[in-house]
């Protein structure tokens, strides 16, 4: 498998660059007779477009999606799926200085150093988070395989800063969660969010994030270990996002300080059915799903391209220099990559399913 693909039976290609002509996604594996449009796609990317929330980029793109192949008649043919998107508002000047003067924090120096200098530097080339287009675009097309399989995926920001919840959401809270500008399923965290937020762009700065992402329904014994345990193509996917800087599946980092008889979830029979008590363990024991709902967290660092005068370097003169940056970013990473977060669940749940056989090769009528 390439560096720029991903997946086993489902699989994504990416490919495009922030300030090329576009950005695209080639699905491949996916069966055949799956009901998809151009609006089933425009529906995930919008909520990951800029301006989509009041906390995001300035940069205006509309992200129009357009499917070039693999879809006939409104239905899936079961050949590789192409779709691509335009970029259109591209400034590729406030990026030049990086060539030169890497912002610390960002991909700039070690990519400088990976490629020498060839990378598309502009907007950051292909470790801009506009890559995570291609992504979104195969979230849109895994979620419509799994809702055959009533397989639901949902998110929500739980951390800005220092604000972050102190209980889960409830599945009415987090479908709602597109309504409110930071995103958050806890409607009582809003406003200190957006606190957050408005003095740390005052100041010129950006903020760290938390997502928080589930799908629900997922049958018991999904996953293919030891190598392609379920965690383990979840964590492996979620962590090509740019800005990923940890994971944790249920009790992650928690889990260090507690013990076995804390942590354990008692297992109970009910209706003739197994269910786990808690779920401590986020869905996933071995590798493999339980049957209660898959449980991720996933920490973003603060955007580094910050309009403060930072320390840098010089790798003409080979100087130490300062770097004030000016142009379009983000001031948190979180708020507009979840959609991105659902979009990884999602597709790695439903490689597993075409996997294993749980979503068919060609989706007859009785499943749509
Ligand atoms: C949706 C999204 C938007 C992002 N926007 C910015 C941004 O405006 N400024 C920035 O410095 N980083 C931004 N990032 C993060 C960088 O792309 C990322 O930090 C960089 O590629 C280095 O990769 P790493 O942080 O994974 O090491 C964004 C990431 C995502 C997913």
């Amino acid at each position: 498998m390439s560096a720029n693909s991903f997946g086993r039976r489902l699989t994504l290609t990416c490919f495009g660059e922030s300030h090329g002509i576009l950005i695209g996604a080639v699905i491949d594996g996916c069966p055949a007779g799956l009901k998809l449009s151009e609006d089933d796609i425009q529906r995930e990317l919008d909520k990951r477009k800029p301006g989509s929330t009041p906390y995001s980029t300035s940069r205006t793109e509309q992200d129009i999606a357009k499917i070039v192949s693999g879809v006939l008649d409104g239905y899936t043919t079961g050949a590789p799926i192409c779709v691509i998107v335009s970029n259109r508002d591209v400034d590729s000047r406030p990026y030049e200085v990086f060539r030169v003067k890497p912002r610390p924090g960002h991909a700039d120096y070690p990519a400088y150093v990976r490629y020498g200098g060839f990378n598309d530097y502009r907007g950051g080339g292909r470790f801009s988070g506009r890559i995570t287009i291609s992504f979104v675009i195969a979230g849109a097309i895994a979620k419509k395989l799994l809702r055959i399989i009533g397989i639901e995926v949902y998110g929500h920001v739980c951390q800005i800063g220092c604000v972050c919840s102190d209980r889960l959401p409830t599945i009415d809270e987090l479908r709602k969660v597109y309504e409110n500008p930071v995103r958050c399923a806890i409607p009582e965290l809003i406003p200190s969010m957006e606190d957050v937020l408005k003095h740390s762009i005052e100041e010129g700065d950006s903020i760290g994030s938390m997502v928080e992402v589930f799908a629900f329904n997922v049958p018991p014994g999904l996953g293919d270990p030891i190598f392609h345990g379920l965690d383990v193509d979840i964590a492996s996917m979620m962590f090509a996002i740019p800005g990923v800087r940890a994971l944790s599946i249920g009790l992650g980092f928690e889990a260090a300080s507690m013990k076995g008889t804390e942590f354990i979830d008692p297992y109970v029979i009910s209706d003739g059915k197994v269910y786990l008590k808690s779920n401590k363990c986020g869905g996933v024991l071995g590798g493999l799903s339980t049957g209660s709902p898959i449980h991720v967290r996933v920490s973003f660092k603060p955007p580094s391209t910050i309009r403060k005068r930072v320390e840098t370097i010089n790798l003409k003169t080979m100087t130490n220099d300062y770097l004030e940056a000016w142009g379009k970013y983000d001031p948190c990473i979180g708020i507009r990559a979840l959609p991105v977060v659902e979009a990884c669940l999602a597709f790695v749940i439903a490689d597993h399913c075409v996997n294993q056989g749980l979503i068919p090769t060609v989706i007859k009528d009785e499943y749509r």
